[in-house]
Order: C-alpha cells, then structure tokens, then sequence
C-alpha cells in the first residue's frame, strides 16, 4: 500500500525503512498504454512498494536505469509450457525476452488430465512425443508437482479439450457421448478448482474436430459460474474462418463466458487480406460480449508436419521428425528433392514429424498486431528441435521491429498489449502494472537496441537488449544469463467463485 503523510505511527515506521531495492532513474511504461515517464521504483518482498520521482527513493540495494525502460514483465498468452515448467523449470526462452508469465494448455492440448496412454495422438505429442510426461491425472498433480519445484516464470493454465477426449474416449472420430461428455465436465469442475484458468480447444485438429458446437457448449457451461474463459485455436483458419469466428461467438453467448481467439491469422494465399473482414466482424461482437485475440508476429505457423497444409504454404521447414531427425531445420522442397520424391511422399516419410509454413500476408499480420485490443503470444514450442523463432523472439520482436522501426505503434502500446491487457483479459490479479501494491514481475531493457535474434535459419537464440527480469521480486535473467533462481508461481483463477 502506498503510504500517506501522518497516517499513523505504524504506517510511518514503515514508510522509514527502506525498502530491499530501488530501480532508478527509469523511463517506465506502466502496461496501462499511458505515456511514459521518469521514475524510481521501490521494490520489497514480492511487490512494488513505491514510485517517486527520479532520484528520490532509497533502497538497500539499487539499480541505475538511466537510458533504460522499466516495464511490467511480458505475460506470454499462448503457449505450449505445461512441460518445460516442470522439466527444470529454467524457462530460459522465455526469461531472455522478458516474460515473466505464461499461460500454457493451450490449443486443446494440457498436459494435465490424461495419464499412462502411452504415445499421445497428434497434436498433444508437442508437449511430449515418446508420452512418458502425460502422467497427470488431474490438475491438482500437476500444480503439486509445479510447487514442488517451482519454474522461473509464473504460470496460469488451461484445462485441453482434446486431452480430456483423448482422456474420456476410446474413439476420437466422432463427437462424446453423454457419459463422456459427463466424464470431461468432472475432469473440468476438477481443473477449475484446482485453479485452472479456462478450458482451450483445438478444434481445427483431429483429436477435436468431430466434436460438434453442442459438445464445445455442454463443457463450456462449467465454466460460467467460475467465471472461466474459452480459448480457441478454431476450426478453420482459412476460407472458412468467418463461420469459425461465429462458432466462437456463439459458445461465449451460450454460456455467458469470455472468448479468446487463438493466434489469429488468416491462412493460405487464397485468404490474404481478409484479416478485414475478421477484424471487423470481431469488434463488432466485441460490443455485446466479450470477446479477446492474440496473435504472433510472423507471417510463418508451425504445427504439426501434414501434407494438407502444403498447397497452401509458399515454403515449408521441418521443425522436427522422429524417424529423420537429420531434417529439422531444412527445407521440405529440398529433403522430398534429395530423395527424389514428391514432398507428399515425403511428409509420410517423415511422420511423426512438425513443420513451420509460410501461409500468412504481413498486411494481415500487421493489421491484427495492431488492433487495439490484440495480445502478444508466442505460440512458441519449446521441444522442436528447429523450432520456429516466435518460441525465443517474439516479445523483443514486437517491440524492437514492429513498434520501434516500422512504427507500427508507440512503444507504450506495444507493452500494454504483452502486460496490462493480457492481465486483464486473463484475470491476472496484480500483474501486468508497474503500480504500488502490484506484484514485482519486471523488465529492464534498452528501447533503443532490443530486438528478437532468433532466425529461422537459426532459430534457438537470446534476444538483444534485455537488462534485468524480475518474478516476484527475484531476478531470473540479468546482464545477459539466467540467474538459476525458480521464483514462479501457479497463477490461479480468481474472482467468482
Ligand atoms: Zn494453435
Ligand atoms: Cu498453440
């Protein structure tokens, strides 16, 4: 709490110690999207105690931030976590660029709420090929297992609608039966209050394709009264993506719940351009529910490898292949060339297999980033062995190429849409603000040289110009390196209960 002058004797005790840390002489951009300004920012235990005027506080310890921007840490709305969280928690492509915050199980695909199966079907064998990690029953395992050996970021999760098929059901093919359907609302009510955040769907997949509207709706109902959130990769992204958009509309209507629209984008060569159109049936229906997007800033996908998807690509990578390891990293036209087969015949060759596609316009991707209530996510996937680059370099990407030199928006938009929007949108009490009271998840870097490094062509690499990342008050990345400190937290669902 901030104090006030003469506000009683302990109050003033309190106002007289110094507090552990003081970042100073900051340009700080407090997530709200409101004009930066110079400041010292106090930091105590897990919070932000105080903000004051350049030069004016005293801490035990201090940081010199002149020439630097201090900003809540970047909250990264979409990704694939759930195992790196738990898999030594260092987090490291995340922490690099400034993200202090998660949000993982998404697209379906959690890693709690399906154990002992064996090899997943695709595409919840992102998270794990060989299927040894879905050993979850339930979220509370999961988080017991997360607090036990915290990861460097906090984390909020999603309950995957196609795990708890994978989970409830011996034929993914065809919608849930009534006592399946049963099955999945339990495994959800558990989810939920465990702490679960909502429930992702990915239905443009196979394991979730044959579920019909009525099915998304039935689970989603549990999540009215908790007030939880539905998020989607949906059905179609490409000529059919109106009618998807629709269907997302309608679950939120039908229960009475929020809506996030997953990595949007329109894909393939014949859909460029009709970002338009989404866009504006999308603030539309933002004017009678609620409704948010996130979006990553590349016009390349990755997903699983899949022969569908080529005619609609100007170029695929593979990003990783279990039986032809040697391939990740090259170029699908050049490894079906070597072997003097078609590329068809050559994503059946490399099955099971991830791919990176070129399918998007940058005019659509710029027009998506830069609608006013578009988050920043990653969508990036920690176990490709050639992963796409958005998994180490989307958040310094956003705010060195696109805010900074194609002036897409001020930097204090940019922020704003990696912290105090996405904390808002995702009921992420206390995060997302640089504010007295606020919990202390904070960047430092350099607004004149931060930039994404990672490349297609070399794809695993820190980006430049982040100083100093703070969770809950720890430092976790500094001068370049992890700290190898594990200050993060499991994010739970607040508010209704
Ligand atoms: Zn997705
Ligand atoms: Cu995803």
């Amino acid at each position: 709490m901030p104090t006030e002058p003469g506000a009683g004797p302990a109050t003033v005790a309190a106002s007289q110690r110094r507090p552990a840390l003081v970042i100073s002489n900051a340009t700080v951009f407090d997530g709200s999207g409101a004009p930066r300004f110079a400041g010292d920012v106090a930091i105590d235990g897990d919070r932000i105690t105080a903000l004051g005027a350049p030069g004016t506080l005293r801490g035990a310890a201090s940081i010199d931030a002149s020439g630097l921007a201090l900003a809540p840490g970047f909250i990264d709305v979409h990704t694939h976590d759930d195992r790196m969280l738990i898999d030594g928690g260092a987090m490291s492509p995340k922490v690099s660029q400034g993200v202090t915050t998660v949000v993982a199980g998404n697209c379906g695909i959690s890693l709690a709420g399906l154990s002992g199966r064996g090899r997943p079907p695709q595409p919840l064998d992102l998270l794990d090929a060989g299927g040894e990690w879905f050993r979850f029953p339930t979220f509370r395992d999961y988080f017991d297992a997360f607090e036990q050996q915290p990861a460097a970021t906090n984390a909020a999760f999603l309950v995957g609608h196609s795990t708890l098929r994978a989970a409830a059901m011996d034929d993914l093919s065809r919608a849930a039966s009534p006592a399946e359907c049963r099955r999945m609302c339990a495994a959800i009510d558990e989810a939920m209050q465990a702490g679960a955040i909502g429930l992702s769907t990915g239905t443009f997949y196979p394991p979730a394709a044959a579920a019909p509207t009525s099915e998304l709706i039935e689970l989603s109902r549990r999540l009215t009264d908790c007030g939880g959130l539905y998020v989607t990769h949906m059905r179609n992204e490409a000529e059919a993506i109106l009618p998807a958009i629709d269907e997302t509309l309608e679950i939120g209507r039908a229960c009475g719940i929020g809506v996030v629209i997953s990595h949007h984008k329109v894909a393939g060569l014949a859909n460029h351009g009709r970002s338009v159109e989404t866009l504006a049936r999308i603030a539309d229906a933002m004017q009678r529910q609620p409704v948010a997007l996130d979006c990553y800033p590349y016009e390349a996908s990755s997903t699983v490898l899949s022969a569908s998807r080529l005619s609609m690509s100007s170029r695929v990578l593979v990003a990783w292949s279990t039986p032809h390891p040697e391939c990740a990293g090259r170029d699908l036209a050049q490894v079906a060339a070597g072997w003097g087969i078609p590329a068809e015949e050559a994503v059946q060759r490399l099955q099971p297999a991830g791919a990176i596609y070129f399918m998007m316009d940058e005019d659509d991707v710029q027009r998506i980033l830069a609608f006013p209530e578009t988050m920043i996510g990653s969508d990036g996937l920690p176990h490709d062995a050639s992963p796409h680059p958005r998994l180490w370099g989307t958040f310094p990407r956003v705010l060195g190429h696109y805010s900074r030199d194609l002036g897409l928006f001020p930097l204090e938009v940019a922020v704003h849409k990696m912290t105090g929007l996405p904390a808002a949108r995702f009921g992420l009490h206390g995060r997302g603000r640089v504010a007295p009271g606020a919990f202390a998840d904070l960047v430092l870097f350099d607004p004149a040289t931060v930039i994404d490094s990672a490349t297609f062509d070399a794809p695993v690499q820190p980006a430049a110009g982040i100083h100093t990342v703070m969770v809950n008050g720890t430092p976790v990345w500094r001068g370049g390196h992890a700290t190898g400190e594990r200050p993060g937290r499991v994010l739970r669902r607040e508010g209704r209960a």
